[in-house]
């Protein structure tokens, strides 16, 4: 079948440029020496998942419970949830993940670390822990290291909870253009070693040193004492990256097949793909919605649910075309399709689930 024959909207992902993107991060990590442990948020998908791990990833990050029980029933068997676990919920149902799958969390709470050490006794497995320093985004995790080193100290009286050590997201190396992306990515692995080192000071053992995001990934795994990292978007790609030069358009391997429904004025054009199929974040830097694929003059100006409004003079496109949509940000997009569409050269070569969506609370 070929791409235009699918029925629109649709979640396309082009193989070549997927795997090129799988490969490159993979062969960076391996040149740097850190271990890739890749946020499957952005695809959501156990087949690319594995695809990470055959490239040599060490394990996966994950956001949600519902991801990390996708992946373990899918035979992934090392996963970290990046979050910081606060309640009895999250807490058991990844705590039961630990019979299927080796489990680490994120805590930076001391409730945090009483609720997953109360869930790993509660199922007899033993969950890993990594301590959130906060290096910058101001959103989750410590920025003083004595209170690292306190909540270690509380960790550690835990025989069913073990110190992993530390990670960390710097999110605002996104929309960073290539100065702003090194002071953050610096920042963020020389936060994360000197606090790591501390801790050592302090007597604990620090295996893991995590951190890294699809722009500061190359930054960070150069960064001595980083012993991991963990971009997620790296995988697609999107305009946001495109943008602020991370990537190039040609490696952006996520877009929204839609139809132009309608030309009511000789300047506007309507697509069949609004905010519930490219969703509505704008992104640091992007001036629209979403960006045609190879023609980056046009954008969609406008959202509504299932309108795209791109503004503009454009003679090539008349009602009933398909075009490609490169979203702003692939992975809130990804969450909002059940399936997408993997092809290569136009030809549709299989529909995949988007199976680790939404928040489906599995038990
Ligand atoms: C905790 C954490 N780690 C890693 C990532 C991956 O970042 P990116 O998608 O920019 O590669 C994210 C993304 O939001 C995150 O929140």
């Amino acid at each position: 079948m070929h791409i235009h024959d699918l029925p629109t909207p649709a979640l396309i992902v082009d193989r070549k440029r997927l795997k090129d993107n799988l490969e490159r991060m993979a062969q960076m990590a391996e040149a740097a020496g850190v271990k890739l442990r890749p946020h499957i948020k952005t695809h959501k998908s156990p087949f690319i998942a594995h695809w990470q791990q055959k490239l040599g990833a060490d394990g996966i990050t994950v956001a949600t419970i519902d991801e990390a029980e996708v992946m373990a029933y899918n035979g992934i068997s090392d996963i970290f949830m990046a979050y910081p676990v606060a309640e009895r919920h999250r807490a058991e149902r990844l705590a039961r993940l630990g019979r299927l799958a080796a489990v680490s969390a994120g805590v930076d709470s001391k409730t945090g670390v009483s609720i997953l050490a109360e869930a790993a006794d509660k199922y007899h497995t033993r969950v890993g822990v990594l301590i959130e320093v906060d290096t910058g985004l101001m959103r989750s995790g410590l920025a003083s290291p004595s209170e690292v080193i306190e909540l270690a100290a509380t960790i550690s009286q835990s025989p069913n909870l073990e110190l992993k050590g530390l990670f960390t997201h710097a999110g605002h190396a996104h929309g960073e253009h290539a100065e702003g992306r090194q002071t953050v990515g610096r920042q963020e692995g020389e936060i994360t070693v000197a606090v790591a080192n501390a801790l050592r000071a302090a007597g604990f053992a620090v295996s893991e040193v995590s951190t890294g995001s699809t722009p500061s990934a190359a930054i960070v795994a150069q960064v001595p004492g980083v012993t991991e990292i963990r971009p997620g978007t790296y995988a697609f790609n999107d305009g946001s990256l495109a943008t602020s030069g991370v990537a190039s358009w040609e490696q952006c391997a996520l877009s929204v097949l839609a139809t132009v429904i309608s030309n009511p004025v000789p300047d506007r054009f309507i697509l069949d793909s609004g905010s519930k199929s490219l969703a509505s974040d704008k992104q640091r830097g992007m001036p629209g919605f979403g960006t045609i694929k190879g023609e980056t003059a046009k954008s969609i100006s406008w959202l509504n649910e299932e309108h795209g409004v791109i503004q503009g003079s454009f003679p090539d496109l008349s009602i009933g075309d398909k075009v490609e949509v490169i979203p702003n940000h692939a992975c809130t997009a990804v969450n909002l399709f059940d399936e997408y569409y993997l092809v290569e050269d136009g030809i549709v070569l299989a529909r995949m689930p988007v199976a680790a969506r939404g928040h489906r609370h599995l038990i």
